[in-house]
């Protein structure tokens, strides 16, 4: 779809999905589910800003801008999903956001039937979180433009990255991606939605209630909101880490992860993700709430 073209009215429920890795499904969707192609596409590029198309996968994205290179992306290496997404859902890991190279996003609003443009503040990127996440029918995301970097600096902020090889950004990118599935089920070998919960932010009086019980927590980012707690180690320290409840379970290697194990519904996830909040809540006083997309 190019700007200006026209779009045929769309009718009742509308659900626009990217590669769907981050849903889960406990019924039938009673509607119009749409999605882009996810062929790989790349709109333009200039010296330092790449536009892709929404539908492209995003690690492909990753891969070719080290490949022309242009940095930042590569601590994103991995992440399931499309480009599209990685703007609705201001994908993060290893410490570094979408939000923090978006310059643009083209958009479709199927509601009002035009096409717009949206700025970076435009987007209100917050924690997993962005304008297009709180109407899931309006827009369809046509292209994300990246401000990239021609000189690779690493970043290394983030703890798990400690003394990583990284003397370029393909060697960071590939020590990133180890890193990523020595935690984390592959996509290919057992469904899952990666991070179940987002990590929970508390005011001051809880994060230092639960850190005087437990000195040993991970140290807690303190964000404008509060202290983000990690939700893994929450779930982990209540008994769940590597249990099953029928057919789906906690992943062994990160608490933050429910998966299949053995061709569950969506139903029983839910009903797990439901008793692990419990447990939370009754032990930490801290709600969980899901990453993960339920439909
Ligand atoms: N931890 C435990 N037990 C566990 C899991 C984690 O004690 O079972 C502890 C770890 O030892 C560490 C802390 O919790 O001290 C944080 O764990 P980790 O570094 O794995 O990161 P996370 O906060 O659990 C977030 C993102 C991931 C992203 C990683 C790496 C969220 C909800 N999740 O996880 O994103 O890959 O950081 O940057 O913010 C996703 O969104 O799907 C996703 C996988």
């Amino acid at each position: 779809m190019e700007p200006g073209d026209e779009v045929p009215p769309l009718e009742g429920e509308l659900l626009v999905i990217g590669a769907g890795s981050n849903m889960v499904f406990t019924k039938d969707y009673e509607g119009t589910v749409i999605t882009l192609s996810n062929t790989f596409h790349l709109s333009s590029f200039t010296s330092h800003l790449v536009t892709a198309w929404g539908g492209m996968i995003m690690d492909d994205l990753v891969q070719w801008t080290l490949d022309h290179g242009l940095y930042g992306l590569e601590n994103l290496s991995s992440i399931p999903g499309t480009v599209g997404a990685s703007a609705v859902q201001n994908v993060g890991a290893y410490g570094a956001e979408a939000k923090d190279f978006i310059e643009r996003v083209e958009a479709y609003d199927i509601l009002e039937r035009r096409h717009c443009d949206f700025s970076n503040a435009d987007c209100r990127f917050a924690y997993r979180d962005s304008i297009f996440k709180h109407d899931p029918g309006r827009y369809l995301i046509l292209r994300v433009t990246y401000r990239l970097s021609k000189e690779f600096v690493p970043n290394l902020s983030y703890k798990a990255l400690e003394g990583l090889p990284h003397n370029t950004a393909q060697q960071l990118r590939e020590a990133i991606m180890e890193v990523r599935w020595s935690k984390l089920p592959r996509p290919e070998e057992h469904g899952s939605a990666g991070s179940f919960f987002k990590n929970p932010v508390v005011d001051e009086d809880t994060y230092h209630r639960i850190r005087a019980d437990y000195p040993d927590m991970p140290e807690a980012h303190g964000t404008d909101g509060g202290y983000k707690l990690s939700a893994g180690w929450l779930i982990d320290k209540v008994g769940w880490k590597g249990r099953t409840q029928g057919r789906t379970g906690v992943w062994p290697k990160n608490a933050l992860v429910l998966y299949n194990a053995d061709g569950c519904s969506g139903d029983e996830v839910r009903a797990l993700a439901a008793a692990i909040q419990q447990d939370v809540k009754q032990k930490f006083g801290v709600a969980l709430d899901p990453e993960a997309i339920i439909i």
